[in-house]
Protein backbone atom coordinates (compact mmCIF):
# COMPACT_ATOMS: atom_id res chain seq x y z
CA UNK A 1 0.00 0.00 0.00
CA UNK A 2 1.76 3.40 -0.72
CA UNK A 3 2.13 6.24 1.35
CA UNK A 4 -0.80 8.20 3.19
CA UNK A 5 -3.27 5.77 1.56
CA UNK A 6 -6.93 7.45 1.86
CA UNK A 7 -9.11 4.68 2.95
CA UNK A 8 -13.26 4.78 2.43
CA UNK A 9 -15.15 2.24 4.76
CA UNK A 10 -18.93 1.25 3.54
CA UNK A 11 -20.73 -0.35 5.01
CA UNK A 12 -24.83 -1.21 5.04
CA UNK A 13 -26.24 -2.75 9.03
CA UNK A 14 -29.95 -3.88 9.27
CA UNK A 15 -29.85 -4.26 13.01
CA UNK A 16 -26.18 -3.23 14.20
CA UNK A 17 -23.74 -5.66 13.65
CA UNK A 18 -22.07 -5.24 10.88
CA UNK A 19 -21.64 -1.20 12.12
CA UNK A 20 -20.01 -2.44 15.25
CA UNK A 21 -17.27 -4.59 13.11
CA UNK A 22 -16.62 -1.18 11.34
CA UNK A 23 -15.50 0.18 14.84
CA UNK A 24 -13.27 -2.83 15.74
CA UNK A 25 -11.47 -2.19 12.03
CA UNK A 26 -11.73 1.77 12.90
CA UNK A 27 -9.96 0.25 16.13
CA UNK A 28 -7.37 -1.87 14.89
CA UNK A 29 -6.26 0.70 11.89
CA UNK A 30 -6.17 3.38 14.37
CA UNK A 31 -2.74 2.21 15.86
CA UNK A 32 -1.50 2.24 11.96
CA UNK A 33 -3.11 5.64 11.46
CA UNK A 34 -0.11 7.80 12.83
CA UNK A 35 2.71 5.64 11.49
CA UNK A 36 1.36 5.49 7.35
CA UNK A 37 -0.67 9.01 7.80
CA UNK A 38 -3.95 7.20 6.85
CA UNK A 39 -6.75 8.88 5.88
CA UNK A 40 -10.48 7.31 6.69
CA UNK A 41 -13.76 7.90 5.98
CA UNK A 42 -16.67 6.41 6.90
CA UNK A 43 -19.86 6.30 4.86
CA UNK A 44 -23.17 4.33 6.58
CA UNK A 45 -25.61 3.31 3.40
CA UNK A 46 -29.29 4.41 4.45
CA UNK A 47 -31.46 1.92 2.98
CA UNK A 48 -34.74 4.08 2.46
CA UNK A 49 -36.76 1.01 2.09
CA UNK A 50 -38.05 0.15 5.85
CA UNK A 51 -36.35 -3.13 6.77
CA UNK A 52 -37.18 -3.12 10.91
CA UNK A 53 -39.01 -6.02 12.25
CA UNK A 54 -40.50 -9.65 10.84
CA UNK A 55 -41.79 -7.93 7.19
CA UNK A 56 -39.03 -6.22 7.30
CA UNK A 57 -36.89 -9.27 7.28
CA UNK A 58 -39.02 -11.39 4.89
CA UNK A 59 -38.45 -8.49 2.51
CA UNK A 60 -34.65 -8.67 3.06
CA UNK A 61 -34.19 -12.46 2.44
CA UNK A 62 -36.64 -12.09 -1.03
CA UNK A 63 -34.61 -9.28 -2.24
CA UNK A 64 -30.87 -10.68 -1.63
CA UNK A 65 -32.51 -13.71 -2.99
CA UNK A 66 -33.85 -12.17 -6.37
CA UNK A 67 -30.79 -9.42 -6.16
CA UNK A 68 -32.79 -6.42 -6.23
CA UNK A 69 -32.12 -3.30 -5.88
CA UNK A 70 -32.79 -0.40 -3.81
CA UNK A 71 -33.04 3.22 -3.25
CA UNK A 72 -30.20 4.17 -1.11
CA UNK A 73 -29.55 7.96 0.26
CA UNK A 74 -27.43 10.05 -1.20
CA UNK A 75 -23.35 9.20 -0.62
CA UNK A 76 -21.62 11.82 1.29
CA UNK A 77 -17.95 10.54 -0.08
CA UNK A 78 -16.96 10.34 -3.34
CA UNK A 79 -16.04 6.89 -4.19
CA UNK A 80 -13.64 8.16 -6.57
CA UNK A 81 -11.51 9.96 -4.39
CA UNK A 82 -9.47 6.58 -2.33
CA UNK A 83 -6.71 4.21 -2.90
CA UNK A 84 -8.84 1.73 -1.08
CA UNK A 85 -12.20 0.73 -0.32
CA UNK A 86 -13.74 -1.45 1.99
CA UNK A 87 -16.72 -2.69 1.96
CA UNK A 88 -19.06 -4.27 4.59
CA UNK A 89 -21.90 -6.06 4.48
CA UNK A 90 -24.12 -8.56 6.63
CA UNK A 91 -24.96 -12.03 5.01
CA UNK A 92 -28.62 -11.86 3.39
CA UNK A 93 -29.98 -15.53 2.46
CA UNK A 94 -26.43 -16.45 1.35
CA UNK A 95 -24.84 -13.01 -0.51
CA UNK A 96 -24.53 -9.15 0.23
CA UNK A 97 -27.19 -7.50 1.10
CA UNK A 98 -28.98 -5.52 -0.98
CA UNK A 99 -28.17 -1.73 0.00
CA UNK A 100 -24.40 -3.21 -0.76
CA UNK A 101 -25.28 -4.54 -4.02
CA UNK A 102 -27.13 -1.46 -5.00
CA UNK A 103 -24.21 0.62 -3.82
CA UNK A 104 -21.91 -1.33 -5.43
CA UNK A 105 -23.33 -1.33 -8.74
CA UNK A 106 -23.72 2.66 -8.41
CA UNK A 107 -20.30 3.08 -7.56
CA UNK A 108 -18.08 0.70 -9.53
CA UNK A 109 -17.63 2.37 -12.45
CA UNK A 110 -16.27 5.52 -10.51
CA UNK A 111 -13.86 4.16 -8.36
CA UNK A 112 -10.07 4.73 -9.44
CA UNK A 113 -9.04 1.78 -11.44
CA UNK A 114 -5.94 1.45 -9.56
CA UNK A 115 -8.12 1.23 -6.28
CA UNK A 116 -7.85 -1.38 -4.12
CA UNK A 117 -11.21 -3.04 -2.73
CA UNK A 118 -11.31 -5.19 0.48
CA UNK A 119 -14.50 -7.30 1.89
CA UNK A 120 -15.90 -7.89 5.56
CA UNK A 121 -19.27 -9.26 6.08
CA UNK A 122 -20.81 -10.21 9.66
CA UNK A 123 -23.05 -13.54 9.62
CA UNK A 124 -25.09 -15.95 11.63
CA UNK A 125 -23.12 -18.63 10.65
CA UNK A 126 -23.04 -19.37 6.47
CA UNK A 127 -22.71 -17.85 3.53
CA UNK A 128 -19.93 -15.61 3.43
CA UNK A 129 -18.27 -17.07 0.49
CA UNK A 130 -20.82 -17.12 -1.58
CA UNK A 131 -21.05 -13.58 -0.30
CA UNK A 132 -17.43 -12.66 -1.61
CA UNK A 133 -17.40 -14.20 -4.48
CA UNK A 134 -20.55 -12.34 -5.36
CA UNK A 135 -19.09 -8.90 -4.66
CA UNK A 136 -16.11 -9.39 -6.36
CA UNK A 137 -18.00 -9.97 -9.54
CA UNK A 138 -20.24 -7.18 -9.10
CA UNK A 139 -17.18 -4.76 -8.25
CA UNK A 140 -15.01 -6.20 -10.47
CA UNK A 141 -12.10 -6.08 -8.24
CA UNK A 142 -9.82 -8.67 -6.68
CA UNK A 143 -9.73 -7.93 -3.20
CA UNK A 144 -6.74 -7.99 -1.23
CA UNK A 145 -8.24 -8.73 2.23
CA UNK A 146 -11.59 -10.59 3.32
CA UNK A 147 -13.17 -10.69 6.50
CA UNK A 148 -16.03 -12.70 7.86
CA UNK A 149 -17.35 -12.21 11.25
CA UNK A 150 -20.22 -14.22 13.34
CA UNK A 151 -22.20 -11.95 15.02
CA UNK A 152 -21.54 -13.87 18.02
CA UNK A 153 -17.80 -12.74 17.75
CA UNK A 154 -18.76 -9.30 16.94
CA UNK A 155 -20.99 -8.90 19.93
CA UNK A 156 -18.68 -10.37 22.10
CA UNK A 157 -16.04 -8.48 21.72
CA UNK A 158 -14.56 -11.80 20.65
CA UNK A 159 -12.73 -10.52 16.88
CA UNK A 160 -9.93 -8.80 17.66
CA UNK A 161 -7.45 -11.40 16.26
CA UNK A 162 -9.44 -11.77 13.33
CA UNK A 163 -9.25 -7.99 12.72
CA UNK A 164 -5.84 -7.41 13.25
CA UNK A 165 -4.78 -9.88 10.92
CA UNK A 166 -7.67 -8.45 8.06
CA UNK A 167 -5.93 -4.85 8.83
CA UNK A 168 -2.21 -6.05 8.23
CA UNK A 169 -3.10 -7.68 4.81
CA UNK A 170 -4.57 -4.69 3.60
CA UNK A 171 -1.68 -2.27 4.45
CA UNK A 172 0.82 -4.96 3.69
C1 LIG B 1 -32.81 -11.35 5.49
C2 LIG B 1 -31.67 -11.95 6.25
C3 LIG B 1 -31.03 -13.08 5.74
C4 LIG B 1 -29.96 -13.64 6.43
N1 LIG B 1 -29.30 -14.71 5.87
C5 LIG B 1 -28.22 -15.23 6.48
C6 LIG B 1 -27.47 -16.30 5.87
O1 LIG B 1 -27.73 -16.74 4.76
N2 LIG B 1 -26.43 -16.82 6.57
C7 LIG B 1 -26.08 -16.35 7.81
O2 LIG B 1 -25.14 -16.88 8.39
N3 LIG B 1 -26.75 -15.33 8.41
C8 LIG B 1 -27.80 -14.75 7.77
N4 LIG B 1 -28.47 -13.69 8.34
C9 LIG B 1 -27.99 -13.17 9.63
C10 LIG B 1 -27.14 -11.91 9.46
O3 LIG B 1 -26.16 -12.06 8.43
C11 LIG B 1 -26.39 -11.57 10.74
O4 LIG B 1 -27.27 -11.53 11.83
C12 LIG B 1 -25.64 -10.26 10.61
O5 LIG B 1 -24.61 -10.20 11.57
C13 LIG B 1 -26.55 -9.06 10.78
O6 LIG B 1 -25.81 -7.88 10.59
P1 LIG B 1 -26.40 -6.41 10.90
O7 LIG B 1 -26.76 -6.41 12.37
O8 LIG B 1 -25.28 -5.50 10.61
O9 LIG B 1 -27.59 -6.19 10.06
C14 LIG B 1 -29.54 -13.10 7.68
C15 LIG B 1 -30.18 -11.96 8.17
C16 LIG B 1 -31.21 -11.37 7.45
C17 LIG B 1 -31.86 -10.12 7.98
Amino acid sequence: MKSNPKILIVFYSRTGTTKKAVWAILNSLTSFIKSKKINVDIEEIIDTKDRSGAIGYLFAGKDATLKSLTRIKKSRYNSAKYDLIIIGTPVWAFTMSTPIRTYILQNKAKLNPSAKAAFFCTQGGSGSERTFREMEKVCGKKPVALLELTTKEVMQNLSEKKVRGFVERILM
